[in-house]
């Protein structure tokens, strides 16, 4: 059990669990301004997890799922206003506003200080403040590095403690003088002596996620929800630590990992990036569909991967997380059995329906919906209600350990050597199912120029928008600079991946999605691992890249005829020119900070159209 101070003034070194310097100064002068009634040391132990629950569901914030049919499990209804990161209150506050880029809001680093300090005096009031060290990546690897957050959330130190290694161990391998990564974290809702709590806390009038790059902090305020509170996942192993990474050559990318297994049993690691709510999850524990005797995919990671050049040439990517916090609507048995049967059991729900039995249930799960529920909402719901009994956005948290298809090498501290990059949006026509870039700087290009339709994963974004390595959101600096970056891996490393960009939600004249997706994505992936094997038929050239021919795909176990795979694979010069067109406004943004070999593969782009026909099909 972790320990706990109570705030009367008093210093509490005799009583803390570390003699870190920095961590203490750090947590002495936190308290004094937010000011909680109390402290409590996470150890990350299992009975600290249930104790925590366990006053969850004693304060009405989560709920006991039927102990017979989903053990040790909780669900958790967040406000309705907060539901999701909020991407126009993010903020990388580097020293100069071009540091952060046309695609980050910016505020001056100082000026932001003010504003924080204002929000935090006292914000803690009435609340406990938890400590909660973290590592991200194996324990005491050379790649991992240590993060502290404080937060008045014990939703978050739980969800914490599954989506990292979190607690004592950490405190060991920190030291005395260990550096970390700061992460300041309250809901903003210090409650007056005597005032009932509620069951989600937060702030409706002021939320911000904001980033300090250069001093490696981490301050966010107002909101409990994922990647808003959540810090070790996209405020850490992503924005902050992709500025590490263009500082220190590696990369820290918005990606799954993957390793796909032959009946030979050779592994092949593939990292692929979708933008949120694209797919990631679905992808990482794909299960092949009939015809595929022998492959099987097992999950390094479903979200971020830390990639690193190798002394022997390699690039090689772990999964700087613990858990999966996933996109809950859509999973069911047919879609993902891995992850279906990863939630079995020791799983925090966040904004999903409960059944009249004590289970979960959302959209998706199961072809028929129950004739009862209570929505995400608390409210009765049946199927005529007319509105979602789930939040789009509704997501399970799980321990990785937990999922069936995990990989034997996940917690490898060095890591698994990647053979291919996917890149993919949600993109309704022009792009087609697959195609291979024809060299490295042309890989880039297509993951910096990659598309995507709306999704719920955040809010206040635009029916289509450009997302460059599905890293919009997330990268810590000019993404100009991060395609410098990836253009300058050319001369870093020896065996360079090659680069895929991948389409499953192109649309049929009827607007149904034209590619069955899912375990069938299978059909695409060994493709990709046989182009990287060697072992594929000379493919096709297109005005985009390689492309395979009909025959090159498996299709044991489908009935898809040449006919559809050429309406998915077909390119309209007329679509592909405005594509080619409507990037130069991403690109403009960007002014001198726009890599010149970006631009160039744009022009060589245009100029294979000139000679492409109206509509190019891979025949
Ligand atoms: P974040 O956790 O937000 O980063 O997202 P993610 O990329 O892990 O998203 P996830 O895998 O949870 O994507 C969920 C959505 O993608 C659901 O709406 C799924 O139905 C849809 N999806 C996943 N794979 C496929 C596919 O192959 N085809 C189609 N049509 N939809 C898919
Ligand atoms: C995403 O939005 O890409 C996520 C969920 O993975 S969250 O952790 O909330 O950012
Ligand atoms: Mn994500």
């Amino acid at each position: 059990m972790g320990q706990e101070t109570s705030q009367r003034g008093k210093k509490m070194t005799a009583s803390t669990p570390t003699r870190n310097k920095k961590l203490l100064a750090w947590v002495e002068q936190v308290a004094a301004q937010c000011k909680p009634d109390r402290i409590h040391w996470c150890d990350g132990s299992r009975e600290e997890y249930d104790r925590l629950c366990a006053e969850m569901v004693e304060q009405g914030t989560f709920i006991r799922l039927n102990e017979a049919k989903r053990p040790n499990s909780y669900l958790c209804r967040s406000d309705p206003g907060d539901v999701a990161r909020v991407e126009d209150r993010t903020f990388i506050c580097t020293r100069t506003r071009e540091e952060a880029g046309p695609t980050n809001n910016w505020v001056d680093p100082s000026e932001m200080k003010d504003r924080m300090g204002r929000l935090f005096d006292g914000c803690m009031r009435g609340r406990t403040m938890y400590v909660v060290p973290f590592s991200m990546g194996p324990l005491g690897s050379s790649i991992s590095h240590i993060g502290v957050q404080l937060s008045d959330s014990a939703y978050v130190a739980v969800n914490m403690r599954m989506m990292t290694r979190m607690g004592s161990a950490v405190l060991d391998v920190l030291g005395d003088d260990g550096d970390f990564v700061t992460g300041l974290h309250s809901v903003g809702a210090p409650l007056e002596p005597g005032q009932e709590d509620v069951p989600w806390p937060c702030n409706a009038e002021h939320k911000y996620i904001v980033h300090f790059p250069e001093e490696r902090a981490i301050v966010s305020y107002g909101s409990g929800y994922g990647g808003n509170a959540l810090l070790g996942k996209k405020c850490f192993a992503l924005r902050i630590a992709s500025s590490m990474g263009r500082d220190e050559g590696w990369l820290a990318e918005h990606m799954l990992i993957l390793g796909v297994e032959s009946p030979e049993g050779e592994k092949t690691y593939v990292a692929a990036a979708f933008p949120s709510a694209c797919g990631k999850t679905n992808f990482a524990m794909l299960v092949p569909p009939e015809g595929f005797d022998g492959w099987t995919v097992r999950t390094v990671g479903d979200d971020i991967a830390w990639i690193k050049p190798q002394p022997d040439g390699t690039l090689r990517a772990i999964n700087p997380e613990a858990g999966f916090f996933g996109v809950a609507p859509g999973t069911s048995m047919k879609s993902n059995p891995n992850a279906m049967r990863m939630l079995d059991r020791d799983v925090i729900f966040t904004n999903v329906a409960l059944t009249d039995d004590g289970d979960v249930w959302w959209e998706g799960m199961t072809d028929e919906a129950p004739a009862h529920l209570i929505d995400w909402q608390g409210k009765d719901w049946t199927p005529d209600s007319g509105r979602p009994a789930a939040h789009p956005n509704s997501r399970f948290t799980a321990s990785a350990a937990q999922c069936p298809s995990i990989d034997p090498a996940w917690e490898e501290p060095d890591g698994v050597p990647i053979s291919a990059f996917v890149f993919g949006g949600r993109l309704s026509k022009t792009f087609p199912l697959v195609f291979e870039a024809y060299n490295w700087r042309e890989g880039v290009y297509w993951a910096a120029t990659m598309g995507s339709e709306a999704t719920a994963a955040a809010v206040g974004q635009a029916a289509i928008r450009r997302d460059p390595f599905a890293m919009l959101p997330f990268c810590g600096y000019n993404m100009a600079e991060h395609w410098d970056h990836w253009l300058g891996m050319e001369s870093r490393v020896k065996q360079l991946p090659r680069i895929y960009r991948v389409n499953w939600f192109r649309r049929d004249e009827e607007g149904r999605f034209a590619w069955p997706g899912f375990g069938d994505n299978m059909r695409v992936l060994k493709w990709i691992v046989d182009r990287v094997r060697g072992r594929a038929p000379a493919p096709a050239e297109s005005p985009f890249g390689y492309m395979p021919h009909y025959q090159d795909l498996n299709w044991n176990g489908l009935d898809f005829p040449a006919d559809r795979f050429g309406r998915i694979m077909d390119i309209d010069r007329g679509e592909a020119e405005a594509e080619a067109r409507n990037q130069e406004a991403l690109f403009r943004q960007f002014g001198a900070a726009l890599p010149e070999g970006i631009a160039r593969q744009r022009a060589e782009f245009l100029r294979r159209l000139e000679t492409t026909p109206d509509v190019w099909r891979v025949g």
